[in-house]
Formats: structure tokens, C-alpha cells, sequence
């Protein structure tokens, strides 16, 4: 373990201010488009005295690199940037990240850093089919487990059954992917007759999208290994913003002594106290290409206090403001239902959740595929879907249509699931 990482209280704050402090004046000094926000509230960084005081400055919003594309929010000249990596995005222009030397070099200690509190050490083999290319997630994962002194598998995500082939042949140790990818992985080990549980992976780190403790128990059932859950975004950085430990499992510690959490009231923007949910926001304390200050994640979540380390924990992140459907007044996230329907037995972790509009009502409609040997017992999958309706009925308070799809018929991701089809929106 590296030191900071089992700091007591007061040394960790104190790093955090002096580091805080470095960021603000880097970042208004050297990014135009935070620098103006400050003037119109009539702030500067001499203003921050205590790391209370952060609260007081303005906000990035996704909006603000938008309109800064590509690489109008970047605080260091051209020539000393030495990465780019890119959000997809659904529709308009992708978010621009970059990297100089020294931020790749912090990110891939992060990284090694996740990978250890996993349970992962050197020499291990690393099997990663997160996507390389603009998605951190690929070069994020490689560059954490060469820094670790891993023998890494650069797979990327797809080819399925190639995954499956190489898993078997290499025998790697650990595995770095989508939950939702692992899952398609376990199928197509079944899809060829073989068992996953029965493969050498020992230990998946999970992330890139919101996933529940049911699908933690199935993924660790299926493929008899243990996972951990890894957080990040490519505007904080990429993976290993924060990372889960396996003395505890108690929800990804964010790695406090380069990242400062706030959470916020989603609506008012006020910040809340530890324990209560809201919206992650997070300030980085020793980027230098694209310092970010305040930044909204509109990911869900809440603060804990520290147990396996000095440092915060976040709570499994509930799902994305964006991601929240109001269907008839009733806010619901796909995670809720992810949950219920996996306490269900027959029903498998493939769904997804589709919105339409009827007479000017909303329609939630859950298509969800049933496990193999009832995908010919028409009455089972009746049972079960009635089943899902009434726990949907009464946990969430919303009706909800439920399809019992035949197994294999929902389509597959090979890297973030997309859980919500939302066909109210009408797309230009
Ligand atoms: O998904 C970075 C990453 C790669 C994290 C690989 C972990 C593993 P983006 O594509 O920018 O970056 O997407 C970031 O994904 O704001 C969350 O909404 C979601 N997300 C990431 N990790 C988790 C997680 C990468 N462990 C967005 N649990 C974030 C829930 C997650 N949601």
C-alpha cells in the first residue's frame, strides 16, 4: 500500500488543500472559459482558505466542454498534451480529454493502485475487453496493469468467442470489463459447452456503467470469481477515479489524494452532507492538461466514511440524472428494476426497458429474457412476468408492461449495456 493510502485524517486534508489551492490558480489561470465564470461571481483562488470554501466556486458542466470543443478547456500549450482520448456521446460532438505525461503517469498509478486494492499483484495476467481506442476504458485498464507488473492481454472488447477462446488458452488471472460484457462472456462459454465457473479467473474489475449487488452475486456465481467495482469518467480522467477493496467490498474508494468529492443537490446545486444522496461532483487536485474544477457528474450517489482506507468511499452509484424516467410522475431508474427482476428466479440479467407514449401516457414496458429451459414453457413465463409486474407494482409504484423474451433474443453489448429505449424522443 502506498502510504497516503492509510494517512491519517489531517495529513490527507492538508495534502488535498495545498493541492487544491495548486489546481484553482492552474486552472484560472490557464482556462479562459473557468476564469470568466469566476469573474461573473466574483471569485478568485486567493478566495479559497479552507477546503469548506470550494463550495463558493462555480460549477464545469458537460455544456462546458461542448462548447469549448476540442480543446478549449485544455490548461497547457499543445506540444506538451501526449494523449486524447474522447466520450462517445449519443448524439452532437464527443467530450475532448487530454492528457499530459505527468496525468498519464498519475492515472496509470491509479490504476495499479485499483488493481492491487482488488486483490490483484505483480505477475498476474490481465485480461482486459474494456474497448481501446477514444473510450478510457481500454488504455486506462493497460497502463494501470503494466504499472502493476502484470502480464496484460490487450483483448478490447467483441469477438466473443474469440474472448472465450483466449481466457481458456492463457488462463489469465483477472479480467477487466463491462458488467454487462462479462455476462455475454459467460454465455458464450455455455454457448460452447464449457463452464465458465471452472475458468482461472479469479478476480473481474467492473465498471463504465451503473450495475447492482444482484448482478455482483450473479456475475460472481457464473464465472466462480470475485468482483470489484471500479469508477471513473474520462472528464475526471478515466478508470481508477475511485476502486473497490477486497479486505471490505463495501463500494469503491475514491482516491481522495488526487480527486476532491462534493455531493450536491441535483437541483439546487447546494452541497449535502456525507451519507446523503445526490449528484457526484469532483475537483481535481494534480491534473495538468485539462484541470477540472466543480464538475457535475450526474452520476447518483452518496458519501461514506472510510473503512479499508483513509479515504472516502461512494456508495454503488444509483444511475445517471439523465437516466431517470418519470413515467406517469413516478421516477424510476433501470438499476430498481435490474434489482427486482434479479430476485426473481428464471429471469436473467438481459433487459431492457423500453418508454413509448400512448394517448398521452407514458407506457414502461420491461423486456426480459428468461433463462434457457423455460423459453418453451409459455405458462412459466406468464407466471413470471405477472410476478415481475406486482414487485414492480409495489416496490416502485409504477405499472409497468413485462415481456418474457426467449433467451438470446434481447441484443448483446460488447462493452457499456444500453438499458433504456426511450422512444418519446423524437430524434432529428
Ligand atoms: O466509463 C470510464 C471507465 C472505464 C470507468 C472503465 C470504469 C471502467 P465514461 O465513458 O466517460 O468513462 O463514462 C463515465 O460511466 O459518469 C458513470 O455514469 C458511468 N460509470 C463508470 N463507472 C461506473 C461504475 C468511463 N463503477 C460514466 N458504476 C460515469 C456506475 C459507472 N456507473
Amino acid at each position: 500500500m502506498e502510504p497516503i493510502e492509510r494517512a491519517s485524517e489531517d495529513e490527507l486534508r492538508s495534502l488535498q488543500l495545498e493541492r487544491l489551492k495548486w489546481s484553482l490558480r492552474h486552472t484560472y489561470q490557464n482556462v479562459a472559459t473557468y476564469r470568466r465564470k469566476c469573474e461573473l461571481t466574483g471569485i478568485n483562488p486567493q478566495d479559497l482558505k479552507s477546503l469548506e470554501d470550494l463550495r463558493h466556486f462555480p460549477f464545469t458542466t458537460k455544456e462546458d466542454l461542448r462548447t469549448s470543443y476540442p480543446f478549449g478547456m485544455f490548461a497547457v500549450p499543445r506540444d506538451e498534451v501526449v494523449r486524447i482520448h474522447a466520450s462517445s456521446g449519443t448524439t452532437g460532438k464527443p467530450t475532448v480529454v487530454g492528457y499530459t505525461a505527468r496525468d498519464i503517469d498519475t492515472w496509470a498509478n491509479l490504476v495499479a493502485r485499483s488493481i492491487r486494492a482488488a486483490g490483484g499483484r505483480p505477475g498476474d495476467m490481465v485480461h482486459i475487453a474494456y474497448g481501446y481506442g477514444l473510450f478510457t476504458g481500454g488504455l486506462g485498464a493497460h497502463y494501470g496493469a503494466e504499472r502493476l507488473g502484470c502480464v496484460v492481454v490487450p483483448m478490447s472488447g467483441g469477438q466473443t468467442a474469440k474472448q472465450v477462446q483466449l481466457i481458456c488458452d492463457f488462463e489469465p488471472d483477472i479480467i477487466m470489463v463491462t458488467p454487462s460484457y462479462m455476462l455475454a462472456i459467460a454465455e458464450e462459454f455455455a454457448r460452447q459447452g464449457l463452464d465458465p465457473a471452472a475458468c482461472s479467473l479469479r478476480i473481474g474489475i467492473l465498471g463504465a456503467e451503473p450495475w447492482t449487488e444482484a448482478m455482483r452475486a450473479e456475475i460472481e456465481r457464473r464465472m466462480g470469481l470475485e468482483a470489484a467495482d471500479i469508477y471513473g469518467l474520462s472528464e475526471v480522467m478515466g478508470p481508477g477515479v475511485a476502486s473497490e477493496c477486497s479486505e471490505t467490498r463495501d463500494g469503491p474508494v475514491i482516491w481522495e489524494d488526487h480527486f476532491y468529492p462534493e455531493i450536491v443537490d441535483p437541483k439546487s446545486g447546494h452541497v449535502l452532507d456525507d451519507g446523503i444522496e445526490g449528484e457526484l461532483v469532483f475537483t481535481s487536485l494534480t491534473k495538468e492538461a485539462l484541470p477540472i474544477i466543480r464538475y457535475r457528474t450526474r452520476d447518483l450517489t452518496r458519501l461514506l466514511p472510510p473503512t479499508a482506507r483513509s479515504m472516502r468511499r461512494m456508495a454503488r452509484v444509483t444511475g445517471r440524472s439523465d437516466d431517470m424516467l418519470i413515467i406517469r410522475g413516478v421516477n424510476v431508474f433501470p438499476s430498481q428494476i435490474e434489482e427486482l427482476l434479479l430476485t426473481l428466479q428464471g429471469l436473467t440479467p438481459n433487459y431492457v426497458l423500453e418508454v413509448t407514449r400512448e394517448s398521452h401516457l407514458d407506457t414502461l414496458t420491461v423486456n426480459v429474457e428468461c433463462v434457457e429451459h423455460l423459453g418453451g414453457d409459455a405458462a412459466a413465463r406468464e407466471r413470471l412476468g405477472q410476478q415481475l409486474q406486482y414487485n414492480i407494482k409495489e416496490r416502485i409504484g409504477v405499472t409497468a408492461r413485462i415481456a418474457v423474451a426467449s433467451p438470446g433474443s434481447l441484443e448483446r453489448s460488447i462493452g457499456k449495456a444500453k438499458r433504456v429505449i426511450d422512444k418519446r424522443q423524437i430524434r432529428l
